[in-house]
C-alpha cells in the first residue's frame, strides 16, 4: 500500500452553477477511512490521459468533519486546466482516482494565528475559503471569519445564497460579496481595496487569508503596504499554475520549439519536444513522463530540479525568492532555449 495516496472513487457529482460541478470523493476501500485535514488544504489528482500521465490540485471545498463522514467534495471549473475538461466530459459514478493525501499550510494554526480572520478571495480560488466557512459554521474551527468575495460578473458568482444563509445564522461569519466588472444591488463594486475592507471591519491584529489570482495578491500587497502587516499575519494560497501570458512571459516569443534532455534518478535520459509558452514540467508529463509534483506552482520544492544546460525564465511570484544556484521548479518555469535537465523522474 502506498501511503502517500489515496484510493478515491467519484461517488456523485452534481452542477453548482452553469460552469461549476461538485464531484464528490468516497474512500475506493471499504476498511480504510479518507485522510483528515484541515480546512483550506488540498489533494491532488492523478491522471492518465491519452498516454500522458498529470496531477493537478484541488482545494478541499468539503469540511474536515464531512471527511470524517467519509467524503471530500471538489468544486471544479469545466473552463481551468485540460484536466478539468476531461474530469467534465469523462467522470461518471464509480470511477477510480487516485489522489494525494491533503496537503499545503494554507490552514488555520490555532497557536500563533489571531481568531479576528480577514479572507479574501478572488474568482474560483474561494474554494479553500468554503471549506473554513463551513468548519466555522459546523463549530470546529473557533475564529471570527469576515470574508471578502470579488468575482468578475455576477454570473460567476458562486456560493452566494449558502453563504448569506450561514451569515444569518452565525455570529462568527460575515460575508460582503464584490463584482469588479458589474454593478449590482447587494454587491461592492470593483476589487477588493484597503479601503473596501475598512469599511466592514478592523484590520488591526487580524489574520489574513488571501486566495485568488497573481494579479490580485500585487494589488493587495500595495494596498496593504500602509499597515506594515508582519508577513507571518498574512497566508497566501498558491497561485496556480503559471501560464502562458502572466506579467514577464509577454517579452518571450510563444510557440517556439525547443529540445527537451531529461535525466532521470538512473543514468538513463530521454529527450522531448516542448514549446515555448508550456512550462517544463507540462513538456514532461505530455510526453509520458512522471515527475514528483505537489502544489504545480513553485511552491511545495517537490518538482525540483536542477538546471544542467539552457536558460529558463520563472514569473514572478511563482518561485521562493532565495537563490537557489542552478536548482529550479519545472511546473512553473519556462523554456528560453534547449534545456537539459536533472530530475527526481525513474526514467
Ligand atoms: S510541484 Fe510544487 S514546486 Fe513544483
Amino acid at each position: 500500500m502506498n501511503y502517500d495516496r489515496q484510493r478515491l472513487v467519484i461517488s456523485d457529482i452534481s452542477q453548482i452553477t452553469p460552469d461549476v460541478r461538485c464531484f464528490r470523493f468516497v474512500s475506493a476501500t471499504p476498511d480504510r477511512r479518507l485522510a483528515g485535514f484541515e480546512a483550506g488544504q488540498y489533494i491532488n489528482l492523478f491522471y492518465e490521459i491519452n498516454g500522458s500521465t498529470a496531477s493537478r490540485p484541488y482545494s478541499i471545498a468539503s469540511s474536515p468533519l464531512d471527511a470524517e463522514k467519509g467524503f471530500y467534495d471538489l468544486h471544479i471549473h469545466g473552463g481551468g486546466p485540460f484536466t478539468a475538461a476531461w474530469l467534465f466530459e469523462h467522470a461518471v459514478k464509480g470511477l477510480p482516482i487516485t489522489a494525494s493525501m491533503p496537503e499545503g499550510d494554507f490552514y488555520y494554526h490555532p497557536l500563533k494565528d489571531s481568531r479576528k480572520v480577514i479572507g479574501i478571495s478572488g474568482g474560483m480560488s474561494v474554494t479553500p475559503m468554503h471549506s473554513m466557512v463551513k468548519a466555522v459554521i459546523e463549530e470546529t474551527l473557533d475564529i471570527h471569519l469576515t470574508l471578502f468575495c470579488c468575482w468578475d460578473t455576477f454570473r460567476e458568482v458562486l456560493y452566494q445564497k449558502e453563504f448569506e444563509e450561514y451569515a444569518a445564522r452565525s455570529q462568527k461569519f460575515h460575508v460582503i460579496f464584490a463584482l469588479a466588472l458589474e454593478e449590482r444591488e447587494g454587491f461592492e463594486k470593483g476589487f477588493i481595496s484597503r479601503k473596501m475592507i475598512e469599511r466592514y471591519t478592523d484590520i488591526s491584529g487580524a489574520t489574513l487569508f488571501t486566495c485568488g489570482p497573481a494579479a490580485m495578491y500585487d494589488t493587495l500587497r500595495e494596498e496593504l503596504a500602509p499597515l506594515d502587516i508582519p508577513s507571518e499575519r498574512i497566508y497566501q494560497e498558491v497561485p496556480g499554475e503559471a501560464k502562458w501570458g502572466v506579467k514577464g512571459t509577454e517579452q518571450f516569443e510563444p510557440n517556439i520549439r525547443f529540445f527537451l534532455t531529461v535525466k532521470g534518478r538512473n543514468e538513463s535520459f530521454k529527450v522531448v519536444s516542448m514549446r515555448s509558452d508550456e512550462t517544463v514540467l507540462i513538456a514532461m508529463e505530455r510526453a509520458g513522463l512522471r515527475p514528483e509534483t505537489r502544489c504545480r506552482s513553485g511552491h511545495c520544492g517537490y518538482c525540483e530540479s536542477e538546471l544542467l544546460e539552457g536558460k529558463v525564465f520563472t514569473p514572478e511570484g511563482w518561485t521562493k525568492e532565495e537563490d537557489r544556484g542552478c536548482r529550479f521548479n519545472p511546473c512553473c518555469s519556462f523554456p528560453l532555449s534547449d534545456l537539459v535537465v536533472h530530475t527526481n523522474i525513474n526514467l
